[in-house]
């Protein structure tokens, strides 16, 4: 194969660098796409994670513009024993679109951009790199909508492989419960097609693990009528321990009440006006009739009195999506967004609600030691569940993603104050303090999970607290569609619980 001379030269100095050779940069030249590799003056830009407090360095990133080159790279990956990732959005919190670690190589899915709508099926065909903005303006210009987490720039490839939620989800279930079937590239480089009826073991398996199990290269979902009405409402209070306490439990019992699944809401903590207080936010989507909210909400809001402020914003289904993508669906700026960030998760089960005292010590938590904290940070309890929940109404055997028991999940978040590195130290010990002020004041054997879309490395138990009662059934896949381990990585499925390279290969 002809390399230029200028190229050999680079590869020469390449092939010092661990996990980087000059063998996979030739394995991967003159197929028909764009790559860039440590060294190159595009590398720095391409490798840039979302999360700055990651710096991983991919051995190769890649831009495949066909399903037959998004093949030819896994080979390649597999015979020259590389690990091998999907990157769609680049929003994964630990940079697992990098590979979650040095040396892997990265598929760059940018190319996969088309979205077309069938008016006769209602169905969408969306490419990954899609991001969340482009697919709410492209099918809400039709009248169509799907359900979908907020942010703009998310991208369609990990959101809807992993989870998706947004305030619509109580209404129409997560983003890869729209998911009816998918084409995924598989360790081998064979192009398979997944739905309830093809390989329907492997449609199990993208819906919630896609990145252990392959490169999903296409799409098809079901849409909705967009509502013809969408609120979006924000109250805000202050509360001291005690209230806080008590608004946390009357939420809970809220949620289990008889409420509308057009209901989509959730808290919002944060940092108290002064110590031993908390900040208190009810934020969410109303997709009823604009009339119905007041009274909708009336039990719970009710006895927390006025709110210190309110904003109720009714406006059509587009209007709500903007508003709660921060005014914008523009996905235009190249650099997208950044933050520097710790954060992890708490799926409670609506089976064992949180005990008084478990609420009582997170409350306490937050209002003081909260306030003393160094490092900004806010709080989500995000109601998935409650009655009427589509979220839950799906089998928890029918998809990776395991927990149709949900009450709430719970988003813990702390942030550098300009978003650029440093990540104040405190932030993890506030953090993971939040989180034990409610385990370790629940029963030993609470059933509780945590949230892969918002995916913490620092997890002990990590892949049982993700997969729940489906990771056996998901490491016996791995080893069946992955033996060698093409698609690892530190957080994904492992094959079995002792290192993948033990498993005898045949
Ligand atoms: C600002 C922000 C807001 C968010 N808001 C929400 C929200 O409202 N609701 C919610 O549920 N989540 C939310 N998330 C979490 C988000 O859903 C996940 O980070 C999601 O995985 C991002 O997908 P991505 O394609 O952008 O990321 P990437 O980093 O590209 O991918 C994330 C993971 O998915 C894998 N992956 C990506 N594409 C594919 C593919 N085609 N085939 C196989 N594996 C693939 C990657 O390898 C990686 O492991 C938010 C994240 C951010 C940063
Ligand atoms: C990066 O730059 C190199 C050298 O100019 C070029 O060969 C390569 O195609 C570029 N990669 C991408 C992804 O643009
Ligand atoms: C809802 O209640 C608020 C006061 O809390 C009031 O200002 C508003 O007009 C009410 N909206 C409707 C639609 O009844
Ligand atoms: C590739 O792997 C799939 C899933 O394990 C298998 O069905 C298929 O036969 C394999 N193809 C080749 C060419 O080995």
């Amino acid at each position: 194969m002809f390399l230029a001379p200028s190229l050999l030269f680079l590869l020469a100095s390449y092939s010092h660098l661990p996990g980087v050779s000059a063998d996979v940069i030739a394995d991967l030249t003159g197929k028909g796409f764009t790559f860039t590799y440590p060294g190159a003056s595009n590398y720095t830009t391409a490798s840039e994670p979302y999360n700055f407090r990651y710096t991983y360095k991919p051995a190769v990133i890649t831009y495949p513009t066909t399903v037959d080159q998004v093949s030819q790279i896994v080979k390649v990956a597999k015979a020259d024993g590389y690990n091998v990732v999907a990157r769609s959005g680049g929003h994964s919190y630990i940079a697992n679109g990098l590979g979650g670690k040095d040396g892997s190589i990265v598929i760059d899915m940018q190319n996969f951009k088309s979205i077309t709508y069938d008016s006769s099926t209602r169905t969408a065909v969306i490419g990954v790199a899609n991001r969340l903005g482009d697919i709410i303006t492209t099918l809400g210009n039709q009248g169509r909508a799907l359900p979908h987490g907020t942010c703009a720039y998310v991208g369609w490839g990990g959101h809807a492989t992993y989870g998706g939620y947004g305030f619509t989800s109580r209404m129409w279930g997560l983003a890869l419960d729209s998911v009816i079937p998918a084409d995924v590239v598989l360790a081998n480089g064979t192009i398979a097609k997944t739905s309830k009826t093809q390989n329907p073991d492997l449609f199990f398996a993208i819906r919630g693990a896609a990145g252990s199990f392959g490169i999903v290269v296409s799409t098809q979902v079901k849409t909705y009528a967009a509502p013809s009405s969408a609120m979006i409402f924000n109250y805000n209070y202050n509360l001291n321990i005690n209230a806080a306490t008590t608004a946390l439990t009357n939420f809970q019992t809220y949620a289990m009440s008889n409420i509308p699944a057009q209901l989509g809401l959730e808290i919002v903590l944060s940092k108290g006006s002064s110590r031993g207080t908390v900040n208190f936010g009810v934020v969410g989507g109303w997709y009823g009739a604009a009339n119905q909210l007041n009274a909708t909400l009336q039990p719970f809001l009710g006895p927390l009195g006025n709110p210190s402020w309110e904003k109720v914003t009714p406006g059509s289904y587009l209007d709500s999506a903007k508003n709660l993508a921060g005014g914008s669906l523009d996905t235009s700026n190249p650099l997208g967004q950044h933050d520097t960030f710790y954060a992890k998760s708490l799926v409670t089960p609506q089976s064992s609600p949180m005990s008084q005292t478990a609420l009582n010590a997170f409350a306490t938590y937050i209002s003081n030691n909260g306030y003393d904290a160094s490092v900004p940070w806010f709080l989500q309890i995000e109601l998935f569940g409650g009655s009427n929940s589509a979220i839950n109404a799906v089998a928890s055997v029918d998809t990776a993603f395991a927990h149709r028991n949900s009450l709430f999940t719970m988003q813990l978040y702390a942030y550098s104050s300009d978003s650029n590195p440093p990540f104040p130290a405190d932030g993890f010990t506030f953090i993971d303090g939040v989180a034990d002020s409610i385990v370790k004041n629940s029963p030993a054997n609470w059933d509780y999970g945590a949230y892969e879309p918002y995916i913490d490395d620092r997890l002990a138990n990590s892949e049982f607290l993700y997969y729940k009662n489906n990771l056996p059934k998901l490491k016996a896949l791995k080893a069946q569609f992955d033996p060698t381990g093409v698609f690892n990585s530190p957080t994904g499925i492992k094959m079995k619980d002792r290192p993948n390279s033990f498993v005898h290969l045949h």
